[in-house]
């Protein structure tokens, strides 16, 4: 047993018996019920019972039906944080009774793609988990690749701000700001104030940028930006957006705009602000197509990135986090027992009229 070693009350032994999971039942469809535990399959796989887990703006595409790839019968979920309850033969890093952060994105840390640093395409997983395969919105998951898929929590580690590292503070950091390139002084647009929104508004912010403004439709998302450090803030829903931006910009539009919404409309407000030798980089996910105005950009120097997120930044994230010098638990507006999944959704879903940010799913006796 390794750094933080914890008590936990005796469980059936993963592999045995059911579960209580969320599963996807094709769009609009999702339920709590009885699935068998997840049991080791590979050397290389551990077993996690989940002591915290959250929801994603992904879960809500899934559930529109814009991500093929998750089929019906599937536990959704890729963010959380447990105690390992069994570990394969193979598995060194990790060992039974540790508390672990789940990676979003699962990596066997050996193929082409996870050599070069580009865990999200390791051709053995990538985003698998509530995709391809059971994610962690459920009393327990099989995590495959677990040396490289795992991260030991510090002692002490505050498990709310800590699952903000599964998923969205990555993602803002890797797909918005790292690809955006952001520099000191700059100029940055940033299209949707959800939890992935504010992740980049967040680590801007290491970059020390001249300016940002948000952009979305929601005034109270809005608000909670300005308190997190957006210099500007627009509601969009007058459809006037563009011409605000270029206002506020004295006419020349900004460094960077980032598109974390994944819609025609944002993608489209993202390339009408671009400065010359602008960035735009999309972190939205997108279920249908986009038009490319090149007829306006061709001559502009722009650069267009789009990623999954890596989460190859999650180490020096987690030191920042420890550190106290971000502060992700902020973004946690309500909490739900993990058996109040099926309401927390409901919240998540109507995030404008609950006011909600991130919810947090307990899976933990009080300790
Ligand atoms: N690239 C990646 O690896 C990756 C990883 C995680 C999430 N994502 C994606 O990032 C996006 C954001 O995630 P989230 O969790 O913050 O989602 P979310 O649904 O909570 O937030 C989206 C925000 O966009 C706003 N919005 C919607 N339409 C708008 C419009 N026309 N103009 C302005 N604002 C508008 C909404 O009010 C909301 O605040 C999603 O598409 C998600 O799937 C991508
Ligand atoms: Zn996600
Ligand atoms: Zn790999």
């Amino acid at each position: 047993m390794s750094t933080d070693t914890v008590l936990i009350e005796p469980v059936a032994p993963a592999g045995s018996g059911t579960m209580k999971a969320l599963v996807y039942h094709g769009p609009g469809k999702r339920a709590w019920e009885d699935r068998p535990k997840p049991a080791i399959q590979e050397p290389t796989d551990a077993v996690i019972r989940l002591t915290t887990a959250t929801i994603c703006g992904t879960d809500l595409h899934i559930l529109k039906g814009d991500v093929p790839s998750v089929t019906p019968g599937r536990i959704l979920g890729h963010e959380g944080i447990g105690i390992v309850v069994n570990v394969g033969n193979a598995v060194t890093g990790v060992h039974v009774g540790d508390r672990v952060l789940i990676s979003c994105i699962t990596s066997c840390g050996k193929c082409d793609y996870c050599k070069k640093g580009m865990y999200s395409h390791c051709r053995a997983g990538g985003w698998i988990l509530g995709n391809t395969i059971d994610g962690t919105q459920a009393e327990f998951v099989r995590i495959p690749h677990a040396d490289n898929s795992l991260y030991l929590v510090p002692p002490g580690g505050d498990e709310e701000g800590l699952v903000m590292l599964s998923d969205i503070l990555p993602t803002g950091f890797e797909c918005g700001v790292l690809n955006g390139a952001v520099k000191p002084g700059d100029t940055v647009a940033i299209v949707g104030a959800g939890p992935i929104g504010l992740a980049v508004l967040l680590t801007s912010q290491f970059y020390s940028p001249g300016s940002v403004i948000m952009i979305d439709l929601d005034d109270n998302r809005l608000r909670v930006a300005q308190g997190f450090g957006a210099t500007a803030v627009i509601n969009s829903a007058d459809g006037k957006a563009v011409e605000r931006v270029m206002e506020l910009t004295g006419g020349t539009g900004v460094d960077v705009a980032v598109e974390a919404v994944g819609t025609p409309a944002t993608f489209d407000i993202c390339q009408s602000i671009l400065a010359p030798g602008g960035h735009l980089a999309n972190v939205g996910v997108h279920g249908k197509p986009a038009q490319l105005r090149l007829e306006k950009l061709w001559d502009r120097n722009i650069t267009l990135t789009t990623r999954l997120v890596d989460t190859v930044t999650t180490p020096m994230l987690l030191k920042v986090v420890q550190s106290g010098k971000l502060q992700p638990s902020k973004l946690v507006t309500h909490r739900f027992a993990l058996s109040d999944v099926m309401k927390a959704y409901d919240t998540f879903g109507n995030a404008a009229k609950e006011s909600a940010l991130k919810v947090i799913l307990k899976n933990q006796p009080a300790r």
